[in-house]
């Protein structure tokens, strides 16, 4: 695994964020970093994800900025040209992980079914996004993984928050997990980088007590 995703894992959290405007992009990543989580998942849903990935790298270079929903290797272009560092995918686009295996670049596909997987491991990947995982089968979904597949990790994503996060770490084929719930959208576009803040620290925390619990 690349020293990129080793470093994801080793925070447990992938905060996905959504930015309407890339002027949003430095604040935020500081708040990030001041609140422990070094790290940012930039998503291409809007227009302002390339400028903000080129200003978190410029600007908050102790984040480690990746882009998120990339669809095309167009994007992954876009998203390396401005210093993005990893990929993260919704599903599975074999034209996508093709371009990120070749290219050395760190990529997590999302996938949510054992064909994903196996297509993940055709391109000799063993850290997979796993989305979206509430209504992919959650947390029995990731057991079951773990029998036929138990040398590929997972980084679930979608519909993870506080409330149900520890059932998710706690299973040994979870990386890290992915989600919005620490960097809301409507937050982060109204300027409430302190809120913001204060949600990412309570996530970091509880990943720390739930990693020492074992
Ligand atoms: C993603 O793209 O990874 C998800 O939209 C994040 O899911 P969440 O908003 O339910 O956390």
């Amino acid at each position: 695994m690349s020293k990129v995703l080793e470093t994801i894992s080793s925070h447990g959290l992938v905060p996905v964020i959504k930015l309407d405007s890339a002027d949003s992009a430095e604040p935020l990543a500081t708040a990030l970093l001041e609140a422990g989580l070094p790290l940012a998942e930039v998503t291409f849903r809007t227009a302002a994800a390339a400028d903000a990935i080129a200003r978190i790298t410029k600007r908050v270079p102790d984040v480690l900025v990746g882009a998120g929903t990339v669809l095309t290797v167009d994007q992954i272009k876009q998203a390396m040209d401005a210093g993005a560092r990893f990929v993260v995918t919704p599903g599975f686009n074999p034209r996508v992980v093709e371009y990120c295996v070749k290219h050395e670049i760190p990529i997590t596909p999302g996938v949510n079914n054992p064909s994903g997987v196996e297509a993940g491991l055709e391109f000799g990947l063993t850290l997979l996004k796993f989305f979206p995982a509430e209504v992919s089968g959650g947390v029995a979904m990731l057991k079951a993984f773990g029998g036929p597949y138990g040398e590929v990790s997972f980084v679930p994503t979608g519909g993870i928050n506080a409330a149900n996060l520890e059932q998710y770490l706690k299973l040994k084929n979870v990386a890290a997990i992915g989600g919005s719930w620490m960097v809301p959208s409507d937050r982060v576009a109204a300027g409430e980088f302190d809120h913001v803040g204060k949600l990412t620290r309570e996530a970091v925390e509880l990943v720390k007590q739930i990693r020492s619990k074992g």
